[in-house]
């Protein structure tokens, strides 16, 4: 059966050389699109591309419920029908309009979703056509196995709607171009574009059409989706007959909520300034042969509608559908081949799970430089990042190995936004600071940049004193609203942990036990960068910070009903003494029920993890003085089995991500590499509900991609943490170095599907040829180099890191990192 798989894909997937030449073709783009993952399957801009102030344009909006939701946030039994990315793969949901601006797998409200097109088959007349999202919705085409009638790939999405009109979808840098085939019998094919959002938040729109052309131009005011603050986007629409020559509409008009004018031309002369939801309305006339298709071309922009018509008008001159899809999809090529597996004895999902798992950690942040309303700059500008606190502990250190000139330009653009607000960016979306869940995450993503990338920063247009000066105002500066931006500081410099009892208006006084950690990581990050420049006095200081979780320790802390695991994460009063927050919270043994989320009812000191894997998840970068915590590395072990073991891992979020690679700290990576890969196993699936929680831009898809290939990345250090890849063989192809390392499985016998036992343990290592100082970790310079790494694999689960002094992981209570 393997064997047939691996003969399938080659047919459809691998060039005559034996690599991979369309990896697209094996991203689902579907995996998370339900149950919560609130993934965006659309067409997405081509990651490689510089504009891209969309990161993904147009898609089928679905947040309504077969027309009985009133605004897609009803509750259904205890299932919320509302989906971030405007997406939802259950037919339940109906089509409501394509949209062109989205961010993919994010939580609070729905973000962007700005500007949807409608295609409708059929009114009695215009005055009745209905045009409010609320209530226009039809359902997909529902096929035999009852899933809608969807397809998508990297840069395409196309659907066809019960009105059987045809909708196919893509995208290029700032403008998309939507397709519409309607049927025959659609004797006045007519089309909405909505100058709208997806929270129904629209105000101060502006709206014009030209009645000869059916040019739109619109904008309006939107609100911030996980945050305070507003936003305005703007949009402008042309029509193309595809085939046949659409000349002047034959109806033309502007609607407000579901009520249609017909011949008016500005939103002036008719608006009641109340409707959240207002557009445009056209009759256009059918083809000679009847099969009339629509080509919709639309502009976005963040600072005018006239900008939305020059971006459209530069990005998709021609109204070329292949030639915009067929751009799209060779740059996705480009970037997702940098990575090629070998398959054989590799099943299909697996290799199909890890392609679509490294695609979506590109769609966010976005590329929206020269787009930015805020201020004029000659740096990029990247927005859509939601949240970094999700994304740093992985999705970087991805980009690091495949993509370093864009990595290059998204450090770039944040050093930029601190320059001109004084902070760098947290969790930014559609241009406003959001809301912070951890610390400033921003600090290890510059830092893993320049651990990685110091001896290349300048010729990449990265300025290391404007990068240090960033990361010191995070470090040292007392934010005026730490909810939004920087750090509650000065609390942590005199501290030395953030107090559980004192009451600060600056920010939400919660999460102060997670928020010293994280900000002990953060300078554990700064501390890295200061020691490459040379700074030792900087490094000292902040590797001294980064030391500062162990005021948060108390030892003598136990779980209810279990005194053997004795020593916790605790909040702390401002006096010293320690505050108790039960060690079940959050967990499924938790008898309260409580909530770890950014609630304001959320006094526990936690964020979205158990006390216990905060704890084991968060301190990668101090073990084994993590280890030392629990005096003994035996007792470190029984810990970790015990969290994994009664069920405290949480794997739908973030925290915990670290936790099964921290048995190499150890010394038994066999058992890191059988608990990362039960992870696997039991989270993460290629079907429409195959993620445990949110993708959380990316986070989640980056962090699945790292164990697929057998590495763990520890962000601003050197190392990445060493497994087996699911694969024979997989290289990582560097194009700022030109070189390429492939890591080889030797007695590679397959992966157990359940991830327990099987010949996947690493027995030893080489690289080139000669033995490796360690069994758990790859230096950097093995990747910018380009290496072969060669694991011998053993079905022992018992195996070590080797013998030599090098052979455990680095950490900063053995000497630190190099
Ligand atoms: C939609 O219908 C067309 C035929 O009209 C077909 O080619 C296509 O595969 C169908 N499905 C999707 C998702 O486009
Ligand atoms: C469109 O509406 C007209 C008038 O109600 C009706 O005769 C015709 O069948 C409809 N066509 C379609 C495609 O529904
Ligand atoms: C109608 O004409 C267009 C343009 O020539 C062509 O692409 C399309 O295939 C035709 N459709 C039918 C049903 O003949
Ligand atoms: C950026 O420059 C343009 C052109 O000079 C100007 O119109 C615009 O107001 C500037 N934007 C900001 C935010 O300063
Ligand atoms: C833990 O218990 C020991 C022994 O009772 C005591 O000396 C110590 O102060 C306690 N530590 C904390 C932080 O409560
Ligand atoms: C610290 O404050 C708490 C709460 O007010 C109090 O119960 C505790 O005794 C204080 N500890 C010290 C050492 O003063
Ligand atoms: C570890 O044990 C030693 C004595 O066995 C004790 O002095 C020390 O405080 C313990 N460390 C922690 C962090 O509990
Ligand atoms: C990159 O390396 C390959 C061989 O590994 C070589 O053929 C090619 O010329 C190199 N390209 C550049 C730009 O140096």
């Amino acid at each position: 059966m393997r064997l047939l798989y691996a003969f399938l894909l080659a047919t459809w997937a691998w060039g005559s050389s034996g690599t991979i030449q369309d990896p697209a073709s094996l991203v689902l783009p579907f995996i998370g699109t339900t149950n919560g993952g609130h993934v965006f399957p659309g067409k997405t801009p081509s990651p490689s591309r510089v504009m891209s102030p969309e990161q993904s344009l147009a898609r089928c909006d679905t947040p309504k419920w077969n027309g009985k939701g009133r605004d897609g946030h009803r509750l259904v039994g205890k299932r919320e029908l509302k989906s971030q990315a405007g997406y939802d793969a259950d037919p339940i949901f109906n089509a409501i309009g394509f949209s062109q601006l989205h961010d993919s797998g994010t939580g609070g409200g729905i973000p962007l979703s700005n500007f949807k097109l409608w295609p409708i088959a059929n009114c009695t007349s215009f005055g009745r056509c209905r045009t409010s999202s609320f209530i226009r919705g039809i359902q997909r085409k529902i096929l035999n196995d009852n899933t809608p009638d969807d397809f998508a790939s990297p840069g395409y999405f196309s659907t066809n709607l019960s009105s059987d009109i045809r909708v196919e979808l893509a995208a290029a840098r700032r403008a998309a171009l939507h397709r519409y085939t309607f049927p025959s019998s659609s004797t006045i094919p007519r089309m909405i574009v909505g100058i709208d959002d997806g929270q129904h938040s629209g105000r101060d729109q502006e709206l014009t059409i030209n009645s000869k052309t059916a040019r739109v131009q619109g904008g309006a005011t939107f609100s911030g989706s996980f945050g305070p603050g507003e936003y305005r986007a703007f949009a402008c629409a042309d029509f193309k007959g595809e085939g046949f020559d659409l000349g002047a509409p034959e109806e033309f008009g502007l609607w407000q909520s579901n009520s249609p004018t017909q011949g008016a031309t500005n939103l002036k002369d008719i608006s009641d300034g109340f409707s959240s939801e207002v557009g445009a309305l056209f009759g256009f006339q059918q083809a000679a042969n009847g099969s009339t298709t629509i080509l919709a071309r639309v502009g976005v922009s963040f600072i005018s509608s006239e900008q939305a018509c020059r971006n459209a008008e530069e990005d998709i001159p021609d109204f070329d559908f292949d030639r915009v899809h067929g751009e799209n999809r060779a740059q996705w090529n480009d970037l997702l081949g940098r990575i090629q597996v070998d398959t054989t004895g590799v099943s299909e999902d697996t290799v199909k799970l890890f392609y679509s798992s490294v695609y979506r950690s590109y769609i966010s942040p976005a590329d929206y430089s020269g787009e930015n309303p805020k201020w004029n700059s000659t740096e990029p500008y990247y927005d859509s990042y939601y949240c970094n606190w999700d994304t740093y502990r992985t999705l970087y250190s991805l980009m690091a190995l495949q993509d370093p000139e864009k990595f290059a330009r998204i450090v770039r653009a944040m050093i930029d936004i601190q320059k001109n607000e004084g902070w760098l960016p947290e969790c930014r979306g559609a241009t406003l600071q959001q809301l912070i869940q951890g610390g400033s995450n921003a600090d290890p993503i510059l830092g893993e940049f320049w651990v990685k990338y110091h001896d290349q920063a300048a010729a990449l247009g990265v300025n290391g004193d404007d990068l240090y000066t960033a990361l010191l105002a995070d470090a040292e500066n007392e934010s005026p609203n730490w909810d939004l931006q920087g750090r509650q500081a000065d609390a942590w410099k005199t501290l030395n942990y953030i107090p559980h009892d004192t009451i600060d208006f600056r920010g939400t006084n919660t999460r102060q036990v997670s928020r010293t950690l994280e900000y002990a990581f953060d300078d554990f990050a700064i501390s890295q960068v200061a020691k490459i420049r040379g700074n030792a006095q900087d490094a000292a200081k902040y590797a001294k910070r980064a030391g500062n979780y162990f005021n948060v320790w108390n030892p003598n802390t136990t779980v209810p009903g279990t005194p053997s695991i004795k020593g916790m994460m605790q909040p702390r009063l401002s006096n010293g003494t320690f505050d108790f927050t039960d060690p079940r919270h959050c967990s499924i043994h938790d008898p309260t029920h409580s909530t770890c989320f950014l609630d304001s009812n959320n006094h526990d000191g936690f964020y979205e993890g158990p006390v216990d894997e905060v704890f084991a998840g968060k301190l990668f970068f101090a073990s084994p003085s993590s280890i030392d915590l629990l005096n003994v590395s035996s007792s470190f072990i029984d810990r970790l089995d015990f969290i994994f073991e009664e069920g405290y891992f949480e794997p739908t979020d973030e925290p915990s991500q670290q936790m099964p690679y921290m048995y190499h700290y150890a010394n038994r990576p066999g058992l890191s590499t059988q608990r990362s890969r039960q992870v696997i196993a039991q989270n993460f699936r290629t079907t429409v509900d195959g993620l445990p929680g949110n993708d959380d831009s990316g986070a989640m898809g980056s962090y699945a991609a790292f164990y697929l290939a057998g590495l763990y990345p520890l962000p601003a250090t050197r190392q990445f943490l060493l497994s087996s890849p699911y694969f024979p063989s997989i290289s990582f192809f560097n194009p700022l170095f030109n070189s390429t390392t492939t890591i080889k499985s030797i007695g590679f016998e397959g992966n157990p599907e359940s991830g327990t036992g099987g010949k996947v343990f690493v027995q030893s290592v080489s690289v080139n040829g000669q033995p490796y100082k360690s069994n758990c970790y790859l230096e950097w310079d093995v990747f910018t180099s380009g290496s072969t790494v060669e694991l011998t694999l053993t079905d022992d689960v018992g195996v070590t890191c080797g013998d030599g002094p090098d052979a455990l992981p680095p950490s900063l209570s053995t000497g630190g990192y190099d």
